[in-house]
């Protein structure tokens, strides 16, 4: 579900026509609505109410910060996976003691910032990052809070690179090796045990491969009792699933249904990592018609935006839905809709049934709020969007459109060049 909706033929953000902001800040441009933001976060708040639980938005997902106060004004927690992102989330308001800090690649200056910051738990993805956390906690007087990342081997079925909780994947420990690690980071004198997580892979639409990896975490649990280990925080990750195409995913009251039942004797609290289905459908990409091109039998619609501002289509070949921010009834055609960067790779939808398009025309990408301007780059040496969240009538700047400037910023010429 979304708010971006027509009113006659115009499609609006809210209450706001898209071609009124196109106008005043150009193309492409990101367009965020508060409104399903805010409902969608209260999707998993209310779903979990009648439990303990924290929702820690997953940065990687989109990490503006006006988006992630948004977030935070409701009570909502992080999942972050760098430094990085724990500045942002901090930055914007997130409390250190609601965010977990997952990444397998975690370096010595983060876990330090990250331990000094107070937050709730490290997700630890192996033995050798253990013993890292554990000498950095002893240096820094600091005893830190960890759950391990155990890798449940559970097939998310979704597109195998952004599944991650198979055997094959770098993600996590073993479940196998599990009690072992855990009695290990037991005997360490600057580690403090509190949690599980798991994360099993992204755009889940079914339930089973919750319920399968919460069963396995369950007995994991379990198992370390008689070690003297008790969990606190069962960290369930993230992975719901959006509507893109025509996917059904369940909503978070159908899985917290069926998880409740199954913890609801154990004093955890619950996390979850949701990202996607908070901010992916509360996000569109507009982008306008520069040329128009036949190629041999194929046509080409040239826009304006490329995989450097949502790299999903080139990627991942994600599906996103195409509108026209103005409806017409020009006559049906199928076209690819390609960007302007060098790549063949460059496409937002291939052979597209749409309506002829015209030069200047206005298209909105769809579902764009994750995973777009997070993966966005300069690449082609291309100027990332502006972003706008709308709220009801009021729109508002919340990222300005780099200028040429920012493409050289940091940068130095060495004085064998001067
Ligand atoms: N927690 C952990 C540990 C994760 O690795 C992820 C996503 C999440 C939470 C959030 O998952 P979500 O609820 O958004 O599915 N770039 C890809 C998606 C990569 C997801 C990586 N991990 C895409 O555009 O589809």
């Amino acid at each position: 579900m979304h708010d971006f909706n027509y009113k006659k033929s115009e499609l609006c953000a809210e209450n706001v026509p898209v071609r009124k902001m196109v106008e005043k800040f150009g193309t492409p441009l990101y367009i965020y609505s508060y409104k399903t933001l805010v409902r969608h976060y209260y999707a998993f708040e209310n779903a979990f109410n009648g439990y303990p639980h924290i929702i820690c938005f997953a940065l990687k997902a989109n990490s503006n910060t006006a988006i992630l106060k948004t977030l935070a004004k409701e009570g909502c927690g992080a999942d972050v996976v760098s430094g990085g992102e724990l500045y942002l989330a901090m930055k914007a308001g997130i409390p250190a003691n609601k965010i977990v800090y997952a990444g397998v690649g975690k370096t010595g200056d983060e876990i330090r910032y990250a331990l000094k910051s107070g937050i709730l738990m490290f997700n630890i993805e192996s033995t050798d990052e253990l013993k890292a956390v554990n000498k950095i906690a002893g240096e820094s007087g600091i005893k830190a809070p960890i759950a391990f990342r155990v890798n449940p081997n559970i097939n998310a079925s979704t597109h195998p690179y952004i599944s991650t909780g198979l055997k094959k994947h770098k993600f996590g420990i073993p479940m196998e090796r599990a009690i072992e690690n855990y009695r290990l980071a037991r005997k360490m004198s600057n580690i403090n045990i509190i949690g599980i997580h798991c994360h099993i892979g992204s755009q889940i639409t079914k339930i089973s491969p919750f319920i399968d990896a919460l069963k396995k975490v369950l007995l994991l649990s379990k198992k370390l009792k008689p070690y003297g280990i008790n969990i606190k925080y069962l960290d369930i990750g993230g992975g719901l699933g959006i509507t893109y195409r025509n996917e059904v995913s369940p909503h978070p009251a159908d899985i917290a249904k069926e998880i409740i039942p199954l913890i609801s004797n154990n004093n955890f609290t619950l996390i979850l990592e949701p990202g996607r289905s908070i901010v992916g459908n509360a996000g569109i990409l507009v982008t306008k018609v520069l040329y128009l091109k036949k190629s041999f039998k194929k046509e080409f619609v040239i826009v304006d935006a490329g995989m450097n501002d949502l790299i999903r289509p080139s990627l991942y070949e994600a599906y996103h839905h195409i509108l026209p921010v103005k409806k017409n009834k020009r006559t049906e055609m199928h076209a690819d809709i390609v960007g302007p960067i060098c790549e063949s790779g460059d496409f937002f939808a291939r052979e597209r049934k749409i309506n002829a398009p015209a030069h200047g025309d206005l298209l909105a990408v769809m579902s764009a709020g994750a995973y777009g301007f997070s993966m966005s780059s300069n690449y082609n040496g291309r100027l990332r969007p502006a972003e706008i969240l709308v709220k009801e009538s009021e729109y508002s700047v919340i990222r300005e459109r780099e200028t040429y400037m920012d493409l050289f910023r940091g940068e130095k010429i060495p004085g064998f060049l001067r």
